[in-house]
C-alpha cells in the first residue's frame, strides 16, 4: 500500500485515498486486482483492465456514430428543395378535408414504421399545393432523425443538376451523384413526371432502376394515364410502383387558399 502511494505520487496523483481494497477478483477477465478510489471519485483498478477496454470500445463507438451522422448530414446536403419546405413538419400540416388528413395519417405512419428490413415505397399523387411536397419532406425529416440516409431532389433540377455535371459545375460527377442517389435509405423524387423530354426519360429509367426494391418516395400532379402515355414512361412507371403504395391527395391549391377567383 505505501508502494501504491508512493507510486501515485510520482505519477502526479495529488488526491488522497478514501478506499482501497486488494486482491480483488475481476469476474470478466478473471485477474486479481487492488483497487484504489480517490477523493476526487477517480478509481484505479491496479491489474485488471477491463474498464479500460469498455472505455475504449465506447469511444470508438462514438466515433463511428459521430462518422456515419456526419457523413448523412453531407448526404442529406445535396438535397434540392425549395425554400418554403425549410420548416416544415407533420405538426405544422393542417389537412383542410378528411381525404387530404388521411393522407397525412399514412404518411405518418409510414415515417414511424421505417426500417430496413421492410423495404416500403409510396406514390403521392395529387393536384396542385395540397402539401404532397410538404408530407414526404416531413417524412424525410423524421427519417433523418433516426440516423437514416436520405436524400430530397426536385425531379426537374435534378435533371439540370446531372446537366451541370458535364461541366463539372456541381463539383461532382454524374457517376457520383448516381451512386450516392443509389445507396441512400430513403429517397425522394419530387414532382415526378413534369417537363420529360427524352434526356429527362432516360436519365430518370437509370435511377428508378436503381432504386427498385428500396425505400422510394415519388409526388407527382399526374394521373396514372399520363404517367403510362408512351412506352418510355410505362417502363418507368412499372418499376416505380414495386412494392409501392399509391396516396391520393387531390384538393384546394393551399398557395391560393383565401383568394376568391
Ligand atoms: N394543409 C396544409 N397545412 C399547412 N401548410 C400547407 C398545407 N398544404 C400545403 N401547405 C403549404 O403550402 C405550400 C404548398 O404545398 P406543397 O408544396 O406541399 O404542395 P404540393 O402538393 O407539393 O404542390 P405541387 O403539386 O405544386 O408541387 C407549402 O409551403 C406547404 O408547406
Ligand atoms: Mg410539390
Ligand atoms: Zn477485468
Amino acid at each position: 500500500m505505501e508502494a501504491f502511494q508512493n507510486l501515485a505520487k510520482k505519477a502526479g496523483f495529488r488526491n488522497k485515498i478514501v478506499k482501497q481494497e486488494f486482491e480483488l477478483h475481476c469476474k470478466d477477465c478473471g485477474r486479481k486486482y487492488d483497487y484504489y478510489e480517490f477523493d476526487n471519485g477517480q478509481v484505479v483498478k491496479d491489474g485488471c483492465d477491463c474498464d479500460m477496454i469498455a472505455l475504449a470500445k465506447e469511444s470508438t463507438e462514438n466515433y463511428r456514430k459521430k462518422q456515419r451522422k456526419s457523413k448523412a448530414e453531407k448526404i442529406f446536403k445535396q438535397s434540392i428543395i425549395n425554400d418554403n419546405l425549410a420548416q416544415v413538419t407533420f405538426e405544422n400540416y393542417q389537412p383542410t378535408s378528411e381525404k387530404l388528413n388521411y393522407a397525412k395519417g399514412l404518411c405518418q405512419r409510414y415515417a414511424q414504421n421505417f426500417t430496413l428490413d421492410n423495404k416500403q415505397s409510396l406514390l403521392i399523387q395529387g393536384s396542385f399545393g395540397t402539401g404532397k411536397s410538404h408530407l414526404s419532406m416531413s417524412i424525410v425529416k423524421e427519417v433523418k432523425a433516426k440516423g437514416y440516409t436520405v436524400l430530397y431532389m426536385n425531379v426537374p433540377q435534378l435533371i439540370s443538376t446531372i446537366k451541370n455535371t458535364y461541366n463539372n459545375r456541381n463539383g461532382m460527377t454524374e457517376q457520383e451523384l448516381a451512386q450516392i442517389i443509389s445507396d441512400v435509405d430513403l429517397m425522394v423524387f419530387d414532382d415526378f413526371g413534369i417537363n420529360m423530354n427524352e434526356f429527362a426519360t432516360s436519365k430518370m429509367f437509370e435511377l428508378v432502376e436503381s432504386r427498385v426494391g428500396k425505400h422510394n418516395i415519388f409526388t407527382t400532379n399526374l394521373d396514372e394515364k399520363e404517367m403510362t402515355r408512351n412506352k418510355d414512361m410505362q417502363r418507368i412507371f412499372s418499376r416505380i410502383m414495386s412494392n409501392t403504395t399509391l396516396i391520393k391527395m387531390d384538393g384546394q391549391d393551399y398557395r391560393t387558399r383565401g383568394l376568391k377567383f
